[in-house]
């Protein structure tokens, strides 16, 4: 099942798919419904039983979109049976329970998140709970929901992560035993405004920020890679992931995006993973776990010359790592409450309501403002939560209207 199978992971994961058939099969494609066209496309294309669209009123759109795209393929009336269509805000979770193909179930049928946000929670719990192998690649629901996503969980395992940095780890972590862990080390590419020290990102546009230096992703993920939101997020996953507390995970800038990440064991030896930067090879890897599918993507060139860098992170001009930092290690919902109120400074900074600096600003003020909310239990408290840090977000953005 691919969930968010128009985003960038999504069409990476159906490149593997398609130079993989004999290894893998698609039951079910899902998206939010802003590309029609393009998920019925996917859908014939791989032949899927089911396909769903998050935007309700997509759904008769969708349809339309299956007629134009068969007899753009030249297919007569007959030669060609539209799946299953499910629209609604629930379509996604849906198909993570969607039955398996020819009776497999359970590990053998991979949920594939890659939607974008904690609107991904939803559909990673029913994944979790219908016993299935989750490739996940939607952190936001794992820091969001982290103490609901463990309590799904049906087997330890059950996740195998689709971030390149995590892939890396859990790669790098079949090199000893968890008593050997010292420390998890994150890299991040610095993103856009790598190097800059805070007066010079005062300014900064939204079109700068979009413009990547290393990896191709969807805008949320770019914006919030230029802020090191997005490392945030990831150094929240880590200890989500791997059970390691925050004071033992570290996060050092590589411009080169090669160095995946990196374990320090006990003995003083550090095992790092290297790839030139690529998704499809964590993904690949996601999809095939524990095993590794060839030619996934292509290897370092070692007959050239490489320079490898590595900095410590600039504190004062990316404040978002310590926040986040901060955050999981307060838990009882501060997580989500730090996703949330991104999501909407994000929204902000693309509208021009908010400069680049202002969505830390804003991120760190809401942090400081924010209730003493319990642990999640369900759902429904990792909502109210986010309701209340979106609110609280948008009330300070408009007090700079
Ligand atoms: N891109 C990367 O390199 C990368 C790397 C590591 C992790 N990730 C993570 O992977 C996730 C996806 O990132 P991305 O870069 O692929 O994002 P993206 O290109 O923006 O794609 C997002 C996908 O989510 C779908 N979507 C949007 N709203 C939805 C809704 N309400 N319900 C269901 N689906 C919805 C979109 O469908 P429409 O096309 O219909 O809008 C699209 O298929 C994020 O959590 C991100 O942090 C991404």
């Amino acid at each position: 099942m691919l969930l968010g199978s128009t985003g960038s992971i999504g069409t990476q994961a159906i490149d593997i798919v398609r130079r993989n058939p004999e290894r893998f099969r698609v039951v079910a494609v899902g998206a939010g419904g802003g590309n029609v066209e393009q998920l019925a496309t996917q859908a014939l294309e791989l032949g899927v039983e089911a396909v769903g669209v998050a935007k309700a009123s997509a759904a008769q759109d969708l349809q339309l979109a299956f007629y134009a795209e068969a007899s753009r393929r030249g297919y007569a009336t007959g030669d060609f049976r539209i799946p299953k269509i499910l629209a609604g805000p629930d379509a996604m979770t849906e198909l993570a329970e969607w039955p398996g193909a020819g009776g497999r179930d359970g590990a053998d049928v991979t949920v594939l998140n890659g939607v974008v946000g904690s609107l991904g929670l939803a559909p990673t719990l029913a994944a979790l709970r219908a016993g299935r192998t989750l490739a996940l690649a939607n952190k936001e629901s794992l820091v969001a929901g982290g103490p609901l996503v463990k309590a799904a969980m049906t087997r330890p395992g059950q996740i195998v992560p689709v971030d390149s940095e995590h892939s890396a780890l859990a790669q790098c972590l079949r090199g000893g035993s968890a008593g050997e862990v010292r420390r998890l080390v994150l890299t991040a590419s610095g993103g856009a405004f790598r190097g800059r020290r805070r007066e010079e990102l005062t300014d900064v546009t939204p079109e700068q920020a979009l413009a990547h230096p290393t990896w191709n992703m969807g805008p949320v993920v770019t914006i919030n890679t230029a802020t090191l939101v997005n490392k945030g997020l990831e150094v929240i996953e880590a200890h989500e992931l791997f059970g390691i507390g925050y004071e033992s995970i570290e996060v050092m800038v590589h411009p080169q995006s090669v160095i995946h990440s990196m374990v320090e064991f006990v003995d003083g030896s550090t095992i790092a993973q290297a790839s030139p930067p690529d998704m499809r090879l964590p993904i690949a890897l996601a999809l095939g776990w524990p095993d590794r599918v060839a030619d996934a993507a292509p290897a370092v060139d070692w007959t050239r010359a490489h320079t490898w860098e590595f900095a410590p992170l600039d504190d004062a001009a990316f404040p978002a790592v310590r926040l986040a930092k901060e955050a999981g290690a307060a838990g009882r919902c501060r997580p989500a409450v730090y996703n949330a109120a991104n999501e909407e400074c994000v929204a902000a900074f693309v509208a021009g309501r908010l400069p680049f600096l202002g969505m830390v600003e804003t991120l760190e003020r809401v942090l400081d403002e924010a209730p003493d909310f319990a642990e999640p239990g369900t759902v429904e408290d990792v909502l109210a939560a986010e309701a209340w840090a979106r609110s609280h977000a948008q009330r300070i953005i408009g007090e700079g209207d």
